[in-house]
């Protein structure tokens, strides 16, 4: 059973820092920083603004453009690191706050920037178990990762962002959905949120986590090709996590693809881990560049290590 995308939206915090702005504080420039990235801001969360405000944003837009009653939505999943408890959930803050039945579970996953696509797929199971009550999923991904950024480490405060992105999904025959989901415990090379004084901010070791992504983005593009049993030329776009437009590149060249069929849009966000794709394809709905029936395959790898694809139709 496929899954059919009935909205998307999303949501940035009001704090617009450029490289420009980073460089004030810190020992880095707009040319390292675009060189290396090709980010060139990010949006922060003010002191005092958290995740559960900026998930409620996206979460009740999309609902709105779904033109769907919170009554009406059986299964919250929120895709997170960086929830403001660890206990209620980000998805069962936000339940609350967009007043969901009582019969709708809510809970989070932590599969760090592959995480909207793991929800996406845990959605689509547990709507097709027959056990929910309703047919309508809320998924969305949202962190505010600048509270766990070193600002004494410029090799990973310039990278990263904060925002949500949110999609309302329902089964559906007519849009078939394809998904790969992998891990391999590995937590040295990329880490964060310890309870310690000096685990709690990312550390990441950036070239090992480049060499993976460079590996696994492609090998993952060439698995869901063939699950799906069609050619990358059947494939409208792809989206890819936003980490590092570089990567993106390589993964073009190794492919030998089209780049315009990827999408980018790493220059205005950085990379704001499980939030990053649900982004990227509410604003590629938004200008109108997906159309009905494209099929959109998205690829995300993170911490964990993990790595994950979907082939969406819409
Ligand atoms: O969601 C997954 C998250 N992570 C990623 O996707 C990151 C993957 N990795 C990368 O994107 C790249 O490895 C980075 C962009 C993080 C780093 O690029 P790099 O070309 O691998 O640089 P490097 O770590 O080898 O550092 C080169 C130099 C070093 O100076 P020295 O030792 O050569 O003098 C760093 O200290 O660049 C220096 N450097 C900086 N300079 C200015 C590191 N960060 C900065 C900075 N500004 N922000």
């Amino acid at each position: 059973m496929g899954l059919k995308f009935l909205a998307t939206a999303r949501a940035l915090p009001g704090c617009l820092v450029t490289n420009d702005d980073l460089a004030q504080v810190m020992d880095t420039s707009d040319e390292w920083i675009t060189s290396r990235t090709g980010i060139r801001q990010r949006y922060f969360c003010a002191e005092g603004e958290g995740n559960t405000a900026l998930a409620f944003a996206a979460c009740r837009q999309a609902l709105e453009r779904a033109g769907l009653r919170p009554d009406q939505i059986a299964l919250c999943l929120a895709a997170t690191f960086t929830p403001d408890h660890a206990t209620p959930s980000l998805a069962c803050e936000v339940h609350g706050m967009l007043g969901l039945p009582e019969s709708a579970p809510a809970f989070d996953i932590n599969v760090a920037c592959t995480g909207f696509l793991a929800a996406l797929e845990t959605a689509r199971c547990l709507l097709a178990g027959g056990s929910l009550q309703g047919k309508y999923a809320l998924v969305f991904g949202s962190e505010v990762i600048s509270r766990v950024l070193d600002p004494n480490d410029r090799s990973t405060a310039v990278l990263f962002g904060d925002g949500a992105g949110a999609a309302v999904v329902a089964l559906s025959d007519e849009h078939p959905f394809v998904s790969l989901l992998g891990a391999r415990g590995d937590p040295e090379i990329l880490c964060a949120g310890g309870s310690g004084q000096d685990d709690r901010y990312v550390r990441m070791q950036g070239s090992a986590v480049f060499r993976f992504a460079t590996q696994i983005v492609p090998e993952c593009i060439g698995g869901l090709l063939e699950r799906a049993g069609c050619t990358l030329e059947e494939v409208d776009w792809v989206v890819c996590h936003q980490a590092n437009g570089r990567i993106i590149d390589h993964v073009i060249k190794k492919l030998g693809a089209p780049s315009e069929k990827f999408y980018m849009n790493i220059h205005r966000y950085a990379n704001t881990s499980a939030a990053s794709i649900p982004i990227a394809l509410d604003e590629m709905c938004e200008k109108g560049l997906i159309r009905p029936g494209q099929r959109v395959l998205c690829v995300g790898f993170g911490a964990g290590l993990t790595w994950g694809g979907a082939l969406i139709t819409f």
